[in-house]
């Protein structure tokens, strides 16, 4: 046996894998069903779950809770950073729908999710007609964000390989919660503020949203990537 090999097979069996072992949770379907996009749709609901939570034996990191660390909202008219930003709820995601063309090697992916952002915040700058500042803690409640991931997928070393993806993403609504705005020493202040700052989400978040969902989203991309380069193609789709 050679060395590297060995060494492979002793960190896989350390690690309670194989390599090629599909996850027990993901029910591959097969190419030439004749519904493969509702085969698919049914195995990511039920895998998803699970798939949020982690696979340490492959590398992938948990997408529920997400770390995302520091976000820096770069506007003009506003200094916002968030640091130790965390994002629930993607597990609880629901599959709007997923068409794969596999002659073609595209696909797109279609979901919502009610998703929270806590991070600690540092604000100062203007937010439309309000001059706004402060830190403390925030947290952004987004109901329905609804993600839609359209890639490109292509077979090498018989691993998928996704050589680019383009998303897009809205949402029904968000709200906010920022504590100690202005300090803490305006308290009236800082409740019209945030009444004014969650009526005004829809504005607020074409400057917010940007930097922290496309986070979010290229985070799913990559956890995914590892999937498909730790299983074979093959193994996640049956001929
Ligand atoms: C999000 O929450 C709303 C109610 O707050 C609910 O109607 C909706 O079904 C939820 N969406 C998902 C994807 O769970
Ligand atoms: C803004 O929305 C959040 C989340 O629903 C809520 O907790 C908070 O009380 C609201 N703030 C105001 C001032 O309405």
């Amino acid at each position: 046996m050679h060395a590297q090999v060995y060494i492979l097979a002793v960190f896989c069996l350390a690690a309670g894998v194989f390599p090629g072992n599909l996850p027990p949770f993901i029910h591959p379907c097969s190419k030439s069903d004749p519904n493969l996009n509702q085969c698919v749709e049914k195995a990511i609901q039920v895998a998803g779950p699970l798939f949020a939570d982690g696979i340490p034996e492959l590398g992938i990191a948990p997408l529920d809770p997400m770390k995302l660390g520091t976000v820096d909202v770069e506007n003009p008219a506003l200094n916002l950073v968030f640091t130790d930003t965390v994002v629930t709820g993607l597990k609880d995601f629901r599959v709007n729908s997923y068409k794969i063309n596999t002659e073609t090697g595209k696909a797109v992916f279609d979901f919502t999710a009610n998703v929270t952002l806590s991070a600690k915040y540092n604000m100062d700058g203007r937010v439309l007609i309000l001059d706004i500042r402060g830190n403390g803690q925030a947290d952004i409640i987004i109901t329905n964000l609804n993600i839609v991931i359209k890639y490109d997928y292509e077979t090498k070393d018989g691993h998928w390989v996704v050589p680019k993806y383009k998303d897009n993403y809205k949402m029904d609504k968000a709200q906010f919660r920022f504590t100690n705005l202005f300090g803490g020493k305006n308290k009236e202040l800082a409740a019209t503020t945030l009444a004014f700052i969650n009526e005004s989400w829809e504005i607020i978040m074409q400057d917010i949203s940007p930097p922290s969902i496309k986070n979010i989203i290229k985070r799913c991309v990559e956890e995914a990537k590892k999937l498909f380069a730790a299983v074979p193609a093959a193994e996640l789709m049956l001929p």
